[in-house]
């Protein structure tokens, strides 16, 4: 594509592209007016310049896109429907266009977008497996080519800006975008956090690229009540610990944006935290770049209920929407989703000719905003193209999906080897009307806010059902929906079915939510599922339970005893069908071990790093998972019992495979801090890796301790504390101390 500013004969430094950025900011800071420049900080939703708000489908309306770009300058727009990758490109070049005519100085928009688990908002991606899912892998890599595949496949549609990773770490299995998480592991968050950022971030189609966003900053993730934005209290330590360290390893990492928490941390409304947005999150961690806020988050800081929301998420600490906007910008934001009015960016400049907010305190944010821009391209390129529509949900992006789904189902029981089911099966029942729902296997975030819209996914990803019978072409694989209450025409129809049945899998779990709308009240699993469950246990027949779901959900203990067979599947995208029936058939040896703890109980549940005085009751414990081999360490050796700060210790062991399957295995290395000033977890993850070994074949695997990264914990202002003592180094069943000496 050519570059539209190269006609120009007197060019100013910023549309010279051989000027630095920085250069080029300052040359622009000095020619936008205080108006221009907030509406560069305004980001409006995509409804606001459709014709058909509300209809689910881009058709720009461009009387109203030229009346807020010419009026209100605005800078960025967002949000998603499911459309094709031409409807994409021909809305986002008509709205870049408008924005470059209306523009006076023609600085492109930035578009906004929640590609949650692969392109999700774009028709025929590779939808990968949720967050949570990519956790049960312990391989990061899926996490890489989640977001890698994402860029590659809608950033040059002109999706500029990715609202994903989230980087809240789910603690709380209540919470309804506990899913959306990569499990309860700071380590593991982080890790995968970091691989996801560089796989989207990193420029792989020509000059165009996406910015990932670190969200939802901070302490969103373990609210009191376990509803979405609700009260949450986190000892500042704890925060440091637990919650820091996935948003710290992404900032690190160079993550271009940060999305503010909604909710309130410790009494204080976080989108007016100047404690948590401007000195934590830039004085302390060193982030850079551009701070959105969350959902008419500055709105939610009055008691004003504009937005119909029957006064749930307001936090009442502003009197109205203009103190809200002080609020917002004196704690430290630099983009306003506002996202349904204009509001924002008429207060904020009746605030900066007030002298209530300083232009100074402008200018910091929109240099943010436009290295953003220029860092992105879109000043060289601003408008989509199609060059890359043949990447899209190509066969080589959705086998990377299907592995990652593969490896993200965890086996969770298997008793007497009944999985995986021979060929020879005659009849296999699948019972529960999820087990024939494309939308369970995905969750929120597909194709819409909700996911909950089955005409809206392509005919050609497989349901379980339809994944069975591939992958059993000489069983019978019946589907009923309910097992039906005692007495009743479908209830007789099941046990005649049942009672023939070689096999039955209860498919059970949770039908598409997001955010609050997937607030509960019991952790338990519905009762008519639970119902399923028992009906199918009670025709005696060898049977299994498939959980299909968003957060691990409970079912009485005696249900889990009944069963011969458990999966958990979470929500593992288009390829889930297909991975499970593959795990279920033995064509797939499952290697996925669980990222987070699953309770055994409804009203108490427990992280695997709880602390000793907190009782564990884990139904299934962060890191199980079985397979199809069997695994066995021996020799951990230490390189030395003692060690100083400065040193180093090296761990080795040796995993062999004592089965007849080629596998793979995540080895997880955890330490104990026996004495600690600030109560010690029990056990922390240290390292992690994943490895395949042949049947019969052994590794050595090697774990480098180095005290300041491994043995060191924050205090409550966060500085690090590194204490002499013993450590006990875990690794599977076998465990080894050694010292921390002056
Ligand atoms: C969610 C964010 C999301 C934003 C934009 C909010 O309601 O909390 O995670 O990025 O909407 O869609």
């Amino acid at each position: 594509m050519s570059n539209h500013y190269n006609s120009t004969i007197h060019q100013p430094d910023y549309l010279n592209g051989e000027e630095s950025v920085e250069r080029r900011i300052d040359d622009l800071l000095t020619r936008l007016t205080p108006k221009e420049k907030i509406g560069q900080m305004t980001q409006l939703n995509v409804d606001m310049v459709n014709i058909n708000p509300k209809s689910n489908y881009a058709y720009l309306d461009p009387n109203r896109a030229r009346d807020v770009i010419r009026n209100y300058h605005i800078g960025s727009f967002l949000n998603g429907f499911a459309i094709t990758a031409e409807e994409w490109h021909e809305f986002m070049e008509q709205l870049q266009r408008i924005n470059l005519e209306e523009s006076r100085l023609e600085i492109p928009l930035i578009y906004g977008i929640d590609h949650i688990h692969g392109a999700s908002y774009l028709k025929g991606a590779t939808i990968f497996p949720h967050a949570m899912n990519l956790s049960n892998t312990f391989d990061e890599n899926f996490a890489r080519q989640s977001g890698c595949i994402t860029s590659t496949e809608a950033a040059a549609l002109g999706h500029h800006w990715n609202f994903a990773p989230v980087l809240d770490i789910g603690r709380d299995p209540r919470w309804p975008r506990f899913y959306e998480t990569f499990g309860e592991d700071p380590l593991v968050a982080s890790r995968m956090g970091v691989a996801y950022v560089q796989g989207l971030q990193k420029q792989q189609t020509g000059p165009y690229r996406m910015a990932a966003t670190a969200k939802h900053f901070i302490g969103y993730s373990t609210p009191l009540s376990g509803r979405d934005r609700s009260p949450v209290h986190i000892p500042m330590q704890f925060l440091h610990e637990f919650h820091r360290p996935s948003f710290q390893a992404a900032i690190d990492a160079g993550i271009k944006s940060v999305m503010v928490n909604s909710g309130e941390l410790n009494g204080e409304a976080v989108h007016a935290s100047y404690d948590l947005l401007t000195h934590l999150l830039r004085h302390q961690m060193g982030f850079q770049g551009v701070v959105v806020t969350d959902w008419a988050d500055i709105i939610k800081l009055t008691a004003i209920d504009v937005l119909g929301y029957q006064q749930q998420h307001y936090h009442h600490v502003a009197k109205d929407e203009k103190e809200a906007t002080l609020m917002a910008i004196n704690a430290g934001i630099d983009i306003a989703m506002t996202p349904m009015s204009v509001d924002f960016a008429i207060y904020a400049h009746e605030l900066v000719e007030e002298g209530l907010i300083s232009e100074k305190r402008i200018d910091e944010s929109v240099r943010r905003i436009l290295r953003l821009k220029f860092d992105l391209g879109l000043f060289e390129h601003p408008l989509p193209s199609l060059t890359y529509v043949h990447t899209i949900g190509s066969i080589k992006h959705r086998q990377e999906a299907l592995q990652a789904a593969r490896e993200s189902i965890v086996l969770l029981e298997n008793k007497h080897d009944v999985l995986p089911l021979p060929q020879k099966t005659g009849k296999i029942l699948l019972v529960g009307s999820i087990a024939n729902s494309r939308m369970a296997l995905n969750g929120g975030w597909t194709m819409e806010w909700q996911g909950g819209n089955e005409s809206q996914y392509p005919e050609s990803m497989p349901t379980l059902l339809e994944a069975m019978q591939t992958s059993f072409p000489n069983s019978e694989i019946t589907h009923l929906e309910k097992t039906g209450s005692r007495g009743s025409k479908t209830n007789k129809e099941f046990r005649r079915v049942a009672a023939e049945a070689d096999f039955i899998f209860a498919v059970v779990g949770e039908m598409p939510y997001c955010e609050f709308v997937g607030d509960i009240n019991d952790l338990t699993l519905d009762v008519d599922q639970i119902a399923t469950i028992n009906a199918v246990q009670a025709t005696k027949r060898p049977n299994g339970i498939i959980l299909i779901e968003g957060r691990p959900r409970v079912v009485p203990p005696n249900l889990w005893d009944a069963a011969d067979a458990v999966l958990f599947a979470g929500l593992p995208g288009f390829e889930g069908g297909t991975a499970l029936a593959e795990i279920i058939s033995g064509k797939v040896n499952p290697s996925a071990r669980l990222g987070f703890s699953y309770p055994e109980h409804a009203s108490h549940f427990t992280t695997y790093d709880h602390k000793a005085t907190e009782k564990s009751t884990s139904k299934w414990a962060f890191g199980h998972g079985l397979s199809y081999t069997t695994w066995e360490y021996a020799d951990l050796k230490l390189s030395k019992n003692t060690l100083n700060r400065v040193e180093e210790l090296t761990a080795t062991v040796t995993v062999s495979n004592t089965g007849k399957r080629e596998g793979r295995h995540a080895v997880l290395w955890f330490i104990t801090d026996e004495v600690g000033r600030i109560t010690r977890p029990v056990k922390k993850l240290a390292h992690f890796e994943k490895i395949t070994i042949p049947a019969g074949a052994s590794r050595k695997i090697t774990f480098t301790i180095h005290p300041s990264k491994h043995l060191s914990y924050p205090d409550a202002s966060g500085a690090t504390i590194l204490e002499t003592g013993r450590f006990i180094l875990h690794c599977s069943n076998l465990s080894a101390s050694f010292d921390l000496v002056e």
